[in-house]
């Protein structure tokens, strides 16, 4: 018969396995900040995560860090994107992925540009997945900027030089965006290219896409951008009421129908504040992270 002290640290040693166990459970998230910002405006938020739950490693990306976000999005999928891919590496049972802002998107673009990734949650927290059209966050670089003809910069070469003039989407000069654009339409399979079914296939192997905007978000326009709606002239059609999700042309439909993709529409939240409001956090990313 086992002895009361062996027992004890049978069940100690148990314990503590079980506790490992535990902390190892949740995987990694990697964060992604917002144009002219940088990786501490997202230290709370990865303090958080890490607080909630016990053990998570973050890596809160330092690239592309204030006046250098502006920097062309595909050079700056293809570099934090290399980042992505050698810390899916290094945790094969799988990553999370979280981008605010610009970095939303530029999380998104990583996932179709490198379809071998092992994310498995993709968390999009008030991106302009669909676009922009306002120039209300511009005006800190370009203090005359107004949307009417904003696309006679954007849409040159030189534009297509800036991050946001590669996300940028006029409504009303849809034939010069797709003439200019480099990005947008390209990763949203509206322009067909040699690329077309590996930026799907990089999304539908998503185990959840998690949309999170809302409609006091004062910067992201229309703000239904966040969850892929957007303008056809004056006013704005849902996502699923869209080609790119009733052509199922980057599987937000599939991930829909398999019950993968999550849309939060929360008001009350402007534009600043959804990275840095912890009732966000608890409420609508936590439960996607484990
Ligand atoms: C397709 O992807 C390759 C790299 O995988 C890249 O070199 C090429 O420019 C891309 N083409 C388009 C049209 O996006
Ligand atoms: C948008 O406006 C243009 C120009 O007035 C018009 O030709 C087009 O039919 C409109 N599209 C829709 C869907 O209303
Ligand atoms: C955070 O968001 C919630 C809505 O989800 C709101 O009620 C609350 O006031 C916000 N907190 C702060 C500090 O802004």
């Amino acid at each position: 018969m086992m002895n009361h002290s062996l027992l004890l640290s049978l069940c100690s040693v148990i314990l503590f396995l079980i506790n490992i166990n535990y902390v190892l459970s949740y995987r990694p998230v990697v964060i992604i900040h917002g144009v002219m910002a940088d990786s501490d405006s997202m230290e709370l938020i990865s303090e958080r995560i890490q607080q909630s739950h016990p053990g998570t490693e973050i890596y809160n990306t330092p690239r592309y860090a204030g006046w250098t976000s502006l920097e062309p999005m595909w050079r700056q999928v293809e570099e934090i994107g290399e980042d992505v891919m050698a810390i899916g590496n290094a945790f094969p049972e799988g990553i999370h992925l979280l981008g605010y802002s610009q970095g939303g998107l530029l999380a998104r673009a990583i996932l179709q540009r490198y379809p071998q990734h092992n994310v498995r949650t993709f968390i999009s927290l008030s991106s302009p997945q669909a676009g922009q059209y306002g120039t209300r966050f511009l005006h800190l670089f370009f203090p005359d900027l107004v949307c009417e003809t904003a696309y006679e910069l954007f849409y040159s070469k030189l534009g297509q030089h800036t991050s946001v003039g590669n996300y940028w989407n006029d409504p009303y000069h849809q034939k010069l965006y797709f003439e200019y654009s480099k990005f947008l339409p390209y990763i949203n399979n509206e322009k067909i290219s040699t690329n077309t079914s590996e930026f799907k296939d990089g999304l539908i192997k998503l185990e959840q896409m998690v949309l999170i905007g809302g409609p006091d978000d004062g910067v992201i326009t229309p703000w239904q951008s966040s969850q892929f709606g957007y303008f056809v002239n004056d006013s704005v059609v849902e996502m699923r009421d869209r080609a790119i999700y009733k052509t199922d042309a980057i599987g937000l439909k599939t991930l829909d129908k398999t019950k993968k993709l999550t849309t939060y529409t929360v008001p009350g939240i402007p534009h600043k504040e959804w990275h840095v409001n912890i009732t966000i956090l608890e409420k609508y990313i936590l439960p996607h992270l484990n």
